[in-house]
């Protein structure tokens, strides 16, 4: 599974990506908002900064707009995947800015026929929205598992699933096993991966027996 970064700081995309962890970035108008940049400007460092694809969302909420604003963020660079939203408008700039050659993400996805719909459009990516889904009290992780079995059984799909809203590790191991593609995480999710309290208490016992031996490896 590959991992992408949610976010639109650019010094948390600089630092994750030297660490070799970053196959793309996600951004959503939230995240833009938050940097209190233009989102051109943004969005054109972060696609400095990584080779991957960098999902720029469009606001427009009918096709013409979406198409306009798709085309524009596109211009940007090669590596821009233009996010439009789970709307009927949406699926038809899907479909329309795929054949012009772009990567769509398909974004705020809620259900399994909402990834249908995205993969006959010829999505790139579809973003089912975990977190949100959990926060309604329902099972945001069955509608990956509903959409691995949909897209596995038409081997013609080739929409990638992007795990998203993402909260916490065991989304993230849940995401894997369910057999996402890709998972976008905050970078502190991410970062928190790593964290076990049995590996800190069993490093700190083996640097303490090995103080005793007065020996260095180096
Ligand atoms: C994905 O592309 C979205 O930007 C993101 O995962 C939304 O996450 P949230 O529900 O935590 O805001």
């Amino acid at each position: 599974m590959k991992f992408f970064i949610d976010t639109a700081d650019i010094s948390e995309i600089r630092e994750l990506a030297a660490a070799g962890f970053l196959d793309g970035v996600t951004t959503n108008p939230s995240l833009i908002a938050k940097t209190g940049r233009p989102i051109r400007d943004v969005i054109k460092e972060i696609c400095q900064t990584i080779e991957g694809p960098v999902s720029a969302e469009v606001t427009a909420i009918h096709f013409d707009g979406m198409i306009a604003e798709g085309e524009r963020l596109a211009s940007i660079a090669a590596n821009v995947a233009v996010k439009v939203p789970s709307t009927w408008d949406g699926f038809r700039a899907c479909r329309a800015l795929s054949q012009l050659g772009h990567k769509v993400n398909v974004t705020l996805c809620f259900s399994a026929n909402q990834a249908l719909l995205a993969a006959k459009a010829g999505a790139t990516f579809i973003s089912p929205f975990v977190g949100r889904l959990d926060d309604l009290g329902l099972d945001g992780m069955e509608v990956v598992r509903e959409i691995r079995k949909i897209y596995d059984n038409d081997k013609s799909f080739t929409t990638e699933i992007l795990a998203s809203s993402i909260r916490t590790p065991l989304h993230v191991k849940q995401a894997a096993i369910a057999g996402a593609d890709i998972a976008t995480v905050p970078p502190a999710v991410l970062r928190n991966l790593a964290k076990h309290p049995l590996t800190d208490r069993g490093l700190e016992s083996f640097l303490a027996d090995w103080g005793k031996t007065g020996q260095a490896i180096l």
